[in-house]
């Protein structure tokens, strides 16, 4: 064992990223084994024997393909108990599967949804007629994928701020995931300007996407980066724009640093605006101009794909800044990643009762099909509901 070290940390110098980006060598989070078949017959070692990159990079091309982004339904239980107390429902494993299978079975989906990001319970899970929630997705021609994080816990040394958990023990649960049928995995850590951020918070967050990222890849999924920049705050857009930078720019070493193939991640931002409490309002196009001009600095263009979060920011508003970001190409395909602004209306209109099934998956498409529009630039508002019109017409935009 020793002597087979010994040969891998020798040959390991001799391998570059760009033979790892061929999808030939360098299988990184399998020391042991690369070790082990190293002993057997040392011309092994430069061989990356089912390697993923290939399938990494399909993977992420389809989930960022014109028209389409992800429907994001990875609530934990306790957010989707908060989800549905909202509409008078207790959290049990039955109402969670009667709104998941509402949602993944919505006829045409996959003509606007790309990927769909699932809880662990769902992965699992089967609808309410007995089938596969991840074979539904597949038939709909949608990319299965899981969150895989763990949750934030306080950041001891910091400024009140937090960290994500879940780096242990996942090079396992991604291979399981694999196992299942998921293709692409998220990890969401937070960053909050009020609270800083600090320097500590920001190099934890970016460190913890990057081994994640690393991981993920290694079994066959391809993450989706986000390091979601909290609207809460009163701080104003510049303000935003300047953490969002330094938050990208490590980000980006740290995964290089750990031999992420760009090819084969998607990111998911917050869009850069005004802070939730900031007095400062910004219009889609101002929303537009510095979430690009961001992306523009820190983003490579080797990456496929930007896979926006929502946030908290109304389900107009979302599907405004998104058509706004589309009005001339960009590099990565710009496109959407929104539970709340997916689901808002969906929940409410189903609230819980099997006869408004069919109106909920009604509301879910017409939103589904509003940030499809966006993404290629072409929405307009037109059938948007009484309420939303008023909201388009607050903001200048009456159709
Ligand atoms: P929102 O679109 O509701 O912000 O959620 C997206 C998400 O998955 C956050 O991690």
């Amino acid at each position: 064992m020793a002597s087979a070290s010994a040969t891998l940390l020798k040959s390991s110098t001799i391998l570059d990223k760009s033979e790892w980006v061929k999808g030939q060598s360098l299988r990184q989070a399998s020391i042991v084994s690369v070790a082990r078949c190293n002993s057997i017959n040392p011309s092994a070692l430069t061989i990356r024997a089912g390697s993923y990159a290939d399938e990494l990079v399909k993977t992420a091309k389809t989930v960022a393909s014109p028209g389409r982004g992800i429907l994001a339904m990875d609530e934990s239980n306790a957010t989707a108990g908060k989800r549905l107390d909202s509409i008078g429902l207790e959290n049990t494993e039955a109402n969670r599967q009667a709104y998941r299978t509402l949602l993944v079975s919505a006829p045409g989906l996959g003509n606007y949804i790309s990927g769909a990001i699932l809880f662990e319970e769902t992965l699992y899970q089967s609808t309410v007629d007995g089938k596969k929630i991840v074979d539904v997705l597949v038939e709909q021609n949608i990319v299965p994928g899981i969150k895989v994080d763990k949750g934030l816990v306080p950041l001891v040394g910091s400024n009140d701020e937090s960290w994500c958990q879940g780096l242990d023990g996942l090079a396992s649960r991604t291979a399981a995931y694999y196992q299942q049928g998921a293709r692409f995995a998220k990890w969401r850590t937070v960053v909050s300007i009020p609270n800083g951020p600090s320097a500590l918070a920001v190099k934890e967050a970016a460190w913890g996407l990057a081994r994640y990222a690393a991981i993920s890849q290694d079994n066959g999924l391809v993450p989706i980066v986000e390091p979601e920049i909290l609207l809460d705050g009163e701080h104003n857009i510049e303000r935003n724009f300047e953490v969002a930078q330094k938050v990208w720019a490590e980000v980006f070493f740290y995964l290089a640093e750990n031999n992420v193939l760009f090819e084969g991640i998607l990111l998911k931002p917050s869009m850069v605006t005004p802070g939730a409490e900031s007095k400062e309002r910004a219009t889609p196009q101002q929303v537009a101009d510095y979430t690009l001009k961001l992306l523009r600095r820190r983003v490579p263009s080797a990456v496929p794909g930007i896979m926006f979060l929502s946030g908290g920011q109304s389900e107009v508003e979302a599907t405004l800044n998104l058509n706004a970001m589309n009005q001339s190409p960009n590099p990565w395909h710009v496109s959407f990643s929104y539970a709340r602004a997916l689901q808002n209306t969906t929940l409410k209109t189903w609230g819980g009762r099997a006869e408004n099934v069919k109106a909920a998956q009604d509301a879910l498409l017409f939103r589904a099909k509003s940030n499809s529009l966006a993404q290629l630039g072409k929405y307009t508002g037109e059938g948007e509901s009484d309420e939303a019109n008023k909201e388009l017409f607050v903001k200048g935009y009456s159709y």
